[in-house]
């Protein structure tokens, strides 16, 4: 079964997705994580970032690879803390928005996200990774508390560079991402980790 969990930055969606995979025993898949060591990656190796064929090539010949301790790796690095610098916050829409990155990534989330149950997060899983997927939600969350979630995990950053930061993210990121028309709209802003994962593990033995 495959589970997928799209929302825009803040929405909650990473909490969720680790904590529900571990409840149900399923597979966890970060598709976030994969655009990021692929910017990660581009900048090491000085690939442009608004070429978008070269980017595709580079995300071809180093598949990103993620292991049950929470290790990313690509291309022989390990980059788990590496990726969630401000700096790859700010860069990743610039190469997630490349057509042919995402045709790359599409494939390799499929193939990760099929071998087994799985639940996928991201922008697109529910519309285009996985349409056929069993459940599909779709989180939200009022502006000021996506920012003060951010904060949480950047500490030393001010408010109003994350407000701004969030704003910035949201307009480059809207065009991948959307709710599938079947998919379950929830907005966490008023919802405790707990209870978002409840309501999405009920869904789950719904379906079964
Ligand atoms: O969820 P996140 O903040 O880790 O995502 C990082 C970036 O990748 C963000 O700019 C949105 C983009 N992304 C995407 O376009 N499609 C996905 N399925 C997942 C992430």
């Amino acid at each position: 079964m495959i589970v997928a969990i799209d929302g825009p930055a803040g929405s909650g969606k990473s909490t969720v997705a680790l904590t529900l995979a571990r409840r149900l025993g399923f597979f966890h898949l970060d598709t976030g994580a994969m655009y990021r060591a692929l910017t990660w990656l581009a900048r090491e190796e000085g690939v442009g970032l608004d070429d978008g064929p070269a980017l595709a090539r580079l995300a071809r010949e180093h598949p990103v690879s993620f292991d049950a301790e929470g290790r990313v790796e690509i291309a022989g690095h390990e980059v788990a803390g590496a990726i969630r610098e401000a700096e790859i916050d700010r860069l990743v829409p610039v190469v997630a928005r490349h057509r042919e990155v995402r045709e790359v990534m599409r494939e390799r989330q499929h193939a990760l996200g099929s071998a087994g149950d799985a639940v996928i997060e991201g922008r697109d899983i529910g519309t285009v990774v996985a349409p056929e997927a069993e459940v599909k939600v779709f989180l939200v969350a009022d502006e000021s508390e996506r920012a003060r979630r951010r904060g949480e995990d950047r500490p030393g950053v001010g408010a109003d560079t994350l407000a701004e930061d969030l704003r910035i993210r949201d307009e480059r990121d809207a065009v991948n991402t959307r709710p599938a028309a079947d998919a379950l709209v929830l907005d966490t802003t008023q919802l405790s980790v707990d209870e978002v994962v409840s309501r999405i593990a009920a869904l789950v033995t719904e379906r079964r």
